[in-house]
């Protein structure tokens, strides 16, 4: 059995949770001085020369620009622990500190409208982040839904544990999309999932969860059982997507109470969530097969349905984006629950686990001290439910039902073109989408590709803290915007190839790369724990100059 689970187990880190967290401990801070920052690829001067140029002209620019929204930025910032986290995490560890004195974009806006959000020094920014996937169908939409929605609650307005009216159609709604029994009000998507694994639990009387790797599931231990969570999960078996010694493990073993999967992963399985901080090579990649994920699918629900494990599907993103069905629809596969969030509450906060009715009831009927507890203050609060009630009644309307008609053929022919037009100017830039969720990746070996999200702000597009690895569009985007931001993408490309971050060997490779940052590590370590007066040198700071 523990010869079948680890052959079930990615042979990356990121499939062995312990020893990541391991790794990462190990992993010792250097970064590289002004000097190195430029040429760590062994670029010659006249390229070192431009890159420098066009650095010192898009802080200028970043200065000038966005002053304002970074001043107030500055300001607060040290007093946040999120700004301090994302700003860090930005680009790789070695260049983050240089790129933070000279880049300050801000993390406040003032409005938004369309497709477009506006700064605090009023620059409307194309927005590419989609509010962490909550913005579906383009923030007015969200602004009505939530307008709406408080009016209809406005006479009840905050009181908590009783339900307003219009939460029974949000129940009766819900239970129609998802295809399942009943329903449970949370207040995030962490939080839903939670909640549908407790049960599973609890029903099967089993310990074991089941994600798969590099699938995320919101930050709650037993779901994120490698870095970021300083304890070990005992109780998650992370095993490989898409893979037939998964299904081996699921077959065989008996401590198994439930499989959780996130339908996103289908654009990259087996990898994390992309970011523009572990981007220290060009290794990225991803490719959305819609064919082979739903045959995976039905493969878990087979196994599934054998074996009494509840198949859970997390649609926290992808619910509502790829179907007014969401990803069963999408995919054709029925789950025995279903958690959504993050769009289905109008623009509100929300988890909402949905299930078939054998799992989700707390309590045994004849054991009644047996219980399986849930609770949350807020949960189904009025201005939530009423907002939500707004979202449900306008995806039955004409207009959104249009913008779901012929939605892949539409997204995904905009990547083709867009990937064209890439190729045609010879940038080594690409695309891949999920639909509407997109993620760049850059087909030659280089050191420098965080650098493009920088290009992208100074052309007018807004990134989430996670930079180029995901772009989220709303289904608003017209045609029209759509090639505005596609012109953006070339433009910003083309100014960063003619700065010189893009140059390369011949000889360089993605492993070469991975091999010399791995030898800086060591050295790096090795300088932090040689003595001061060590004969070996004297680096007793962790800088490489
Ligand atoms: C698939 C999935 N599950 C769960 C979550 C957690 O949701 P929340 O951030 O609302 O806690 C997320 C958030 O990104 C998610 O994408």
């Amino acid at each position: 059995m523990r010869w079948q689970l680890s052959l079930a187990k990615h042979r990356s880190l990121t499939g062995h949770s312990r020893m990541a967290r391991r790794f990462a401990s190990l992993v010792p801070f250097y970064e590289y001085g002004e000097s190195q920052f430029f040429s760590t690829d062994g670029a010659p001067e006249n390229v070192v020369a431009a890159r420098r140029a066009g650095f010192r002209r898009l802080a200028q620019l970043f200065a000038e620009r966005f002053k304002q929204t970074a001043g107030l930025t500055s300001e607060i910032g040290g007093a946040v622990s999120d700004l301090q986290f994302t700003s860090r995490y930005r680009v790789p560890f070695q260049f983050s500190g240089y790129v933070r004195r000279h880049f300050k974009p801000g993390t406040f806006l003032a409005s938004s409208s369309g497709v477009t959000v506006t700064d605090l020094d009023g620059n409307a920014l194309y927005d590419l982040t989609g509010s962490y996937g909550v913005n579906v169908f383009g923030y007015d939409f969200y602004k009505e839904c939530i307008e709406r929605g408080g009016e209809r609650v406005r006479d009840l307005g905050p009181v908590l544990g009783a339900y307003h009216p219009v939460t029974a159609y949000n129940v009766r709604r819900l239970l129609q999309i998802s295809g399942l029994d009943e329903v449970s009000f949370h207040m995030s998507g962490t939080e839903a999932v939670m909640q549908a694994v407790r049960l599973a639990r609890y029903h099967t009387g089993r310990s074991h969860l089941v994600r798969f790797c590099g699938a995320y599931h919101g930050w709650w231990g037993d779901v994120q059982p490698g870095v970021g969570n300083p304890l070990a999960a005992r109780e998650t078996y992370t095993l490989k997507d898409m893979d037939d010694a998964s299904l081996r493990v699921l077959r065989s073993r008996k401590d198994i109470a439930c499989v959780l999967v996130n339908p996103l992963q289908a654009l990259h399985p087996n990898v994390s969530a992309p970011g523009d901080s572990t981007l220290i090579d060009s290794g990225r990649r991803a490719h959305f097969d819609r064919d082979a994920y739903a045959a995976w699918l039905q493969q878990l629900r087979n196994v599934c349905s054998a074996r009494g494990i509840v198949l859970i599907f997390d649609e926290v993103f992808v619910g509502f984006r790829l179907a007014p069905g969401g990803a069963q629809e999408y995919f054709g596969v029925r789950a025995d629950m279903v958690t959504y969030g993050k769009t289905v509450a109008g623009g509100l906060p929300v988890g909402v686990l949905c299930g078939r009715r054998e799992y989700m009831r707390r309590f045994r009927e004849d054991r009644p001290a047996d219980i399986c507890f849930a609770r949350g203050t807020f949960n189904a609060h009025p201005y939530v439910m009423g907002a939500m009630y707004e979202f449900l009644q306008r995806i039955d309307t004409d207009a959104v039902r249009e913008l779901y008609r012929d939605l892949d053929s539409v997204w995904n022919s905009r990547a083709r073109v867009l990937n064209e037009r890439l190729a045609v100017a010879q940038l080594p830039v690409r695309v891949a989408n999920l639909s509407s969720i997109w993620t760049i990746y850059y087909p030659a070996p280089s050191r420098y590709n965080w650098m493009f999200q920088y290009y992208l702000r100074a052309a007018g597009l807004s990134l989430s803290w996670v930079g180029t690895g995901r772009l989220i569009f709303s289904l608003n985007y017209t045609a029209a915007d759509f090639a505005e931001v596609a012109d953006r993408i070339l433009s910003a490309a083309a100014a960063m190839q003619s700065d010189g971050w893009w140059w390369c060997k011949a000889t360089l490779t993605n492993k070469a790369i991975r091999r010399r940052v791995f030898k800086e590590m060591i050295q790096a370590r090795w300088a932090s724990a040689a003595p001061a007066t060590s004969p070996m040198g004297s680096i007793s700071s962790p800088r490489i100059k």
